[in-house]
């Protein structure tokens, strides 16, 4: 038996059909444990990965492990001692890193990486051997190049029992989440990670492989833990270890064969915030403004609701129907959850309560959560600056009320904030002369 996992099955949760909102005190114990055990071996490690996560940062490689992910990943490895480790898909190696410090420290194992892009920084091998060779051995390290869903069974035969330790954070796409219960989740026995899956809020990601993880785990009534909850209750454990991708985990841990079964029941969410949200938004969308009215409070679970991303998403609904209350509350939720550093997005909330306010003719408070998305990108260094600037001219672009304020603050520069809108504000004199082109040419053939 692998060490470590007959307890990391008592202390997961069956969640049926809805999200875990609550930490399980039998499970914070198990990791509390666990971080106490392999705490100098961490703390040193932390360190080593402070200049490894820069040299990626430096060479342009966005993707990345979250801080607690990358702890969970080390000290299960150490606790589990795992033969075969499979990552799908390592990029740039970081999670790798952990993963192979951890190899290193057993003195046992291997971990074998599968990407489909060869050429990340130049070239993949040569990358992941920089990054994660920096804290561990590379011979027990092997990369398989290639679309996961052909190389995976082929190393499957070849590696016979398979994995005993599998990472998931590749395509985040329901084909890929079906291939992967399918071919490794339903038939091996290991301990999985799968990233980004559902947010402490609670939330589930935005992503179709997010939506059939949950269903297969709440129609099989498969326990899981879902990371996000034990990271604010970690603190005192992880305040020594030096920052490194300080985002937060959205991460779940299982223990695999799960009984699959294609087309899973939608898991529901009725009685959760997030459910809620969506209920409001979906009216929204019909025009039904009465009813979001009616239906909006109370909203279940508020006060354990946590982040920016439902409050402010909340205060866009309430503007939309002039609920000016609804927008002042749960703007200033989102804006005050966005001060934590931890949240990768907490900007996009930010511009969300600015437009919100806007369109309630609150216009100070835009200006000042205008500013506090600017000031977002000053204290976060590790963001990608280019990209949050990107979103920042399209809001403007669809809403150009947010503009001046935009660049007083400092979050976009005048001259691209320029181009940005002479380019659309042509594209929008352009669309009716293509449109025409289009249907004359049509006509034609
Ligand atoms: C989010 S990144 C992984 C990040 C990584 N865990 C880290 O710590 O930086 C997802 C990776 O999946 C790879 N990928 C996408 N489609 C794939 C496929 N069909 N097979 C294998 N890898 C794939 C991408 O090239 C990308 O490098």
């Amino acid at each position: 038996m692998v060490g470590g996992r007959p307890i990391l099955r008592q202390v997961c949760v069956p969640c049926d059909k809805a999200l875990p909102t609550e930490a399980r005190p039998e499970a914070l114990a198990w990791l509390q444990g666990l971080y106490s055990k392999f705490d100098p071996e961490l703390v040193a490690l932390a360190a080593k990965m402070v200049e490894v996560t820069a040299d990626i940062d430096r060479r342009r490689l966005s993707a990345g492990c979250a801080d607690f992910d990358g702890e969970l990943l080390y000290i299960l490895i150490r606790e589990q001692r795992p033969r075969l480790i499979y990552e799908l898909s390592p990029n740039a190696g970081h999670s790798t890193a952990y993963m192979l410090a951890a190899i290193e420290q057993n003195g046992f194992g291997y971990v074998k990486g599968f990407e489909l892009d060869a050429a990340l920084g130049g070239n993949t091998l040569e990358t992941i051997r920089r990054t994660a060779g920096a804290v561990g051995s590379f011979d027990r390290y092997r990369l398989v190049l290639g679309d996961a869903t052909q190389t995976v069974p082929k190393e499957l035969e070849k590696d016979g029992e398979g994995p005993d330790f599998i990472l998931l954070d590749s395509v985040h796409e329901d084909y890929f989440a079906r291939f992967y219960f399918d071919i490794l989740l339903s038939r091996l026995k290991a301990t999985v990670m799968i990233q980004d899956v559902v947010h402490y809020d609670p939330r589930p990601e935005g992503s179709t492989e997010a939506d059939y993880v949950l269903r297969v785990l709440g129609d099989s009534g498969t326990p899981y833990l879902p990371l996000a909850h034990y990271e604010d209750l970690l603190s005192p454990q992880r305040s020594e270890l030096s920052p490194r991708r300080p985002v937060r985990s959205s991460s779940v841990l299982l223990e695999s064969p799960v009984s699959w079964r294609d087309n899973p029941e939608a898991p529901d969410y009725s009685d959760t915030a997030w459910g809620h949200l969506l209920k409001l938004e979906g009216l929204l969308s019909r025009g039904a403004a009465d009813r979001v009215v009616a239906a909006f409070d109370p909203v279940p679970h508020a006060e354990s609701t946590k982040g920016c991303e439902i409050p402010s998403r909340l205060a866009v609904v309430g503007s939309k129907v002039n609920m000016t209350s609804a927008v002042i509350d749960w703007s200033a939720r989102a804006r005050a959850a966005a001060r934590d550093t931890t949240h990768a997005a907490g900007y996009r909330s930010l511009l969300r309560c600015a437009d919100a306010y806007l369109r309630i003719g609150m216009r100070n408070e835009a200006t000042e959560s205008i500013c506090e998305a600017a000031r977002y990108l000053k204290v976060r260094p590790a963001v990608d600056r280019g990209k949050i600037r990107r979103e920042m001219l399209e809001l403007a672009g669809a809403c150009p009320r947010l503009l001046p304020s935009l660049i007083r603050s400092g979050g976009v520069g005048t001259l691209a904030a320029t181009r940005h809108m002479g380019l659309k504000m042509l594209k929008d004199m352009a669309r009716p002369f293509v449109r025409w082109g289009r249907s004359a040419f049509t006509g034609l053939a």
